[in-house]
């Protein structure tokens, strides 16, 4: 069962449904989910970076797989033990297709997952099985969703937040999330991604599809909004064009949306393009930076 969250209020359903689009399948057409589709989406904004993931859901898998993701995401799990998580539970924000979240299946762990997006969180369904709490929900206003030793949200989420205004209160709806003690994980992307994969044009040739990748900003600044169009063409010849739109947002802002949370920042570090820790950050090399918080016993 994959459940709805709503803690936003009627002016933000109000808003969601308005930045919906008529045509996409609604909550109850598709076919592993079930419930209603009440959502927390804070804003119009934020809807076009979510929208592409609903529109691409089907191919989504097929365009990230990548060799070394599964222990990427073993890595960051290890990572919340040698910080001493205080339990198993754990929440991954932006679960998606449940990528994040599969490679965790079978290690002891009690596991939850939520995204915006329905079509998203169906494929995480039938790639996870029922042993999953599945939600719909959105930073930054996420319900309550229990008491979790780890909340983390990885690859691209916290920069999907378009406004830079709601990292703060997203960092705030992570922690409390938390049992005391437990920990926030997210990834940032840095100026290298912006200027490097995202701002680049790359074929790939994938499960009888080709995947064009297209990026879409002139120029890219720290802090700006990056824009790129992703075509899919599967064996048939149908094409699905999405624009995914991401903000860079530097350190300076996530750092202060930990402070305001009341989080201790407990490891910062760069990773390169096959997810391994560096051994000093370099913004403009490392595609990636993780941080790792914890909110006060
Ligand atoms: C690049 S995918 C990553 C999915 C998954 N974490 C993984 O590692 O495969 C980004 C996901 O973030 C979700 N997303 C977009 N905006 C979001 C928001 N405001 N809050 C939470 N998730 C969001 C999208 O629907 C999409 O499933």
């Amino acid at each position: 069962m994959i459940e709805s969250g709503s803690q936003c209020g009627d002016a933000i359903a109000a808003e969601r449904r308005a930045a919906t689009r008529q045509d996409r399948p609604t909550w109850n057409e598709l076919p592993v989910l079930a419930g209603p589709a009440v959502m927390n989406l804070p804003s119009p904004a934020d809807a076009l970076a979510w929208r592409p993931y609903d529109e691409s859901a089907r191919h989504y898998d097929a365009f990230v797989e990548h060799p070394g993701f599964r222990d990427w995401i073993r890595s960051l799990e290890s990572v919340s033990r040698s910080h001493g998580r205080p339990g198993p539970r754990l929440l991954d924000v932006g679960c998606g297709t449940g990528n994040s979240l599969a490679p965790l299946l079978g290690l002891g762990l009690d596991l939850a997952g939520c995204d915006p997006s329905p079509p998203m969180l169906g494929v995480a369904r039938r790639k996870l099985g029922r042993q999953v709490k599945l939600t719909q929900a959105a930073l930054p206003c996420l319900p309550k969703l229990g008491q979790f030793d780890v909340a983390w949200a990885l690859n691209d989420v916290i920069n999907l937040l378009l406004d830079p205004g709601h990292v703060a209160p997203a960092i705030a709806s992570l922690a409390a999330n938390l049992a005391p003690g437990g920990l926030v994980i997210l990834d940032a992307n840095t100026p290298a991604t912006y200027s490097g994969f995202f701002a680049g044009v790359h074929t790939r040739r994938r499960s009888g599809r080709t995947y064009e990748w297209r990026g879409a900003t002139a120029s890219f600044s720290p802090g700006g909004l990056c824009e790129a169009d992703l075509s899919v063409t599967d064996q048939a010849g149908a094409t699905v064009g999405v624009r995914h739109v991401q903000r860079h947002h530097p350190a300076a802002t996530l750092e202060a949306g930990f402070s305001h949370a009341g989080l201790q920042l407990v490891d910062v570090f760069g990773q390169d393009d096959l997810g391994r820790r560096q051994p000093r950050i370099d913004f403009s090399r490392d595609p990636k930076v993780i941080y790792v918080a914890r909110k006060p016993q």
